[in-house]
């Protein structure tokens, strides 16, 4: 997969674990596999991103398994997506630790499908752990408001559970490519927010009206399934890789605390839609 220069956007390439363009721009890679092109003058933070606790939490509850039928469905979308595409370029942006891209690395070999994944992340507590699960994936410390691959390259673009940025994703991405989204639906957590808010408001987030300057919707499916946690280490995990886990009162706290087990709702919408 081709990179591009995040200060010039010429194309960079590869000298040994330095990554350079034609105007001398240089970026080394970090020692755990990754490349940081995260220019620190476009931070609005020093630490931007998911923290290193919910980078944890949010890979301890993964590695359990309880989302890990909502990956296999992400996978055979994104297989569907890619059909007729002999190398293609995929990006999953916003990858966190990497649970979801791994696995989708997985399944395509496993359908024979050879394809350039790039995982990226603005929070480089993220990356690095990601790095932890593949080496063949290129990781990449960046930001999706300016995704450093070239203009017309990718084939497919994953965002999951993460803030769309339409014109920027746009860039990327081939004419008529495909990115695929995944967000909450009504029910989704309904029964660890219940014990958080004393009123669940309505989300009235549509990604088809969001995208819809860069982006037709093609297909939309709701994943629902049911899961029970049955510790309260299992649902304080959950907790951590939530933004509610942020949020909570000293009472909410203490509902919480008082649960051994959690039947839990997944209620997640998955649309894949079309570049214009
Ligand atoms: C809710 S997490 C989802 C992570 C992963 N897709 C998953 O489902 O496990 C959202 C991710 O978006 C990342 N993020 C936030 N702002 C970003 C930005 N401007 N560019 C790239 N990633 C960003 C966060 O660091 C975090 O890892
Ligand atoms: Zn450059």
């Amino acid at each position: 997969m081709q990179l591009a220069c995040p200060v010039c956007k010429s194309v960079l390439l590869q000298q040994g674990k330095n990554l350079c363009c034609e105007n001398k721009h240089s970026f080394d890679a970090a020692r755990q596999g990754y490349w940081n092109l995260l220019l620190s003058h476009k931070k609005r933070s020093k630490d931007p991103g998911d923290n290193a606790e919910m980078v944890a939490a949010r890979r301890q509850f993964l590695d359990k398994g309880f989302y890990r039928s909502l990956s296999d469905q992400i996978n055979t979308l994104a297989i569907q997506a890619l059909e007729g595409c002999s190398s293609p370029t995929v990006l999953d942006m916003g990858c966190g630790e990497g649970y979801y891209t791994s696995l989708l690395d997985n399944a395509l070999k496993q359908e024979g499908i050879s394809a350039n994944i790039v995982g990226l992340d603005i929070s480089k507590h993220a990356v690095k752990a990601a790095c932890q699960r593949s080496k063949e994936i290129t990781w990449l410390v960046a930001s999706g408001a300016d995704i450093p691959i070239p203009e017309q390259s990718l084939d497919l673009q994953l965002v999951l559970f993460s803030r769309l940025m339409p014109e920027a994703f746009a860039k990327p991405m081939k004419t008529g490519a495909n990115l695929l989204v995944a967000w909450p639906a009504e029910d989704h957590l309904i029964e660890l927010r219940k014990l958080i808010y004393k009123e669940i408001k309505p989300s009235h987030f549509s990604p088809e009206n969001t995208l819809k300057e860069q982006f037709t919707l093609q297909q939309q499916e709701r994943v629902t399934y049911n899961f029970k946690l049955q510790s309260a280490d299992d649902i304080n995990t959950l907790l951590g890789m939530t933004p509610h886990s942020q949020r909570l009162s000293s009472e909410a706290k203490q509902n919480i605390c008082n649960q051994n087990e959690l039947s839990l709702t997944l209620d997640v919408n998955l649309g894949l839609f079309t570049r214009l």
